[in-house]
């Protein structure tokens, strides 16, 4: 049986080659998108996963906009990495896409989704950890309909915002805080993971030679993520970082995993929203989250490159 999820994203670039991973593997039942405020504002992360399901063919699967500002303060953009739109690169136009936008706000299609379906239902959180907390307080008698949470966000080391915080988890560190004392399964994919997932000039070769218009457009993605991750990063390639959530959902043998306790810093001088990860074991805390640590990296690409193959192929659309 596939398995059924609810991707929560603020797409983003990854958070894009997550929604075609999810849509397009058979061993995943894409139940419902939520978006939220993160890469950029919910508006615009809204439109980008409409725009992504529309080049992509992917029909049917309700998309709701959630919060757009975090539980405390002010939101935080990554337009530095994701540009203007949130997914530049790509010629979009400013037509509106043919997929259109759920009435209802992402709370209310989590639950409606849940509560529609026959078995527990997996979260797949790729962004700030908002809209899942609020759903947490919102609905506690519905907890045990979600099966587990796997989500993006956090770091066994050093962050990508701050020195200590990666960018999710820094958006919105309470919301953060809530999923991660909530009791429910967590499995939680850091920067120490999702670094290893570069999208090397060769995987972007692979995914130009199926010279389909959605690998253009992948291809597109790839080049300005890499532009960005260059310059304000120095990195040669690109992490993929959103799709190890879904592929572990599909492979779990393909990113290996310790059982930890993993704290959310809230008040810290110069380290809030930092994850702190016990992988010695030395605090005492009861292990809450299993978290990702070696990629098989091949195996992952394989994944992605197939994925963008099989929604590109004429007779889908
Ligand atoms: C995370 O932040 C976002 O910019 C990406 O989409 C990813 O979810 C990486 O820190
Ligand atoms: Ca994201």
């Amino acid at each position: 049986m596939p398995v059924p999820v609810i991707l929560d994203c603020d797409p983003g670039h990854d958070d894009a080659f997550n929604i075609l991973l999810a849509a397009a593997h058979p061993a995943v039942d894409l139940l419902a998108v939520t978006t939220v405020a993160g890469n950029q504002t919910v508006e615009k992360t809204t439109l980008n996963a409409r725009r992504v399901c529309a080049v992509a063919g992917i029909r049917g699967v309700p998309i709701a906009a959630g919060r757009d500002r975090p539980l405390h303060g002010p939101p935080l953009v990554a337009e530095n990495i994701h540009g203007g739109s949130g997914l530049d690169g790509p010629g979009f136009g400013d037509g509106e896409p043919d997929v259109p936008q759920d009435p209802r706000d992402a709370r209310t299609l989590i639950r409606d989704t849940l509560l529609a379906h026959p078995a527990p239902v997996t979260l797949v959180p790729t962004g700030p950890l908002t809209n899942i907390a609020t759903f947490l307080l919102a609905h506690p008698e519905l907890t045990p309909r979600i099966e587990r949470i796997v989500l993006m966000g956090g770091s066994t080391g050093r962050g990508n915002t701050t020195p200590a915080a990666e960018f999710n988890v820094l958006c919105d560190p309470e919301a953060a805080d809530i999923v991660f004392s909530s009791g429910l399964p967590i499995t939680m994919f850091g920067l120490n993971a999702t670094h290893q997932a570069r999208a090397t000039a060769d995987v972007v070769s692979r995914i130009a030679a199926l010279g389909t218009p959605l690998s253009r457009l992948c291809v597109e993605l790839l080049t300005y993520f890499a532009g960005t991750y260059r310059e304000v990063f120095g990195f040669d390639s690109p992490p993929l970082h959103d799709p190890l959530t879904v592929a572990h959902l599909i492979d779990p043998s393909l990113i290996s995993l310790v059982r930890a306790a993993v704290s959310v810093e809230l008040t810290g001088t110069y380290t809030r929203g930092a994850t702190v990860v016990d992988l010695l074991g030395v605090t005492g805390r009861p292990a809450n989250a299993e978290v990702g640590m070696e990629v098989d990296v091949a195996g992952f690409w394989d994944l992605i490159v197939e994925a963008v193959r099989v929604l590109g192929e004429p007779t889908r659309d």
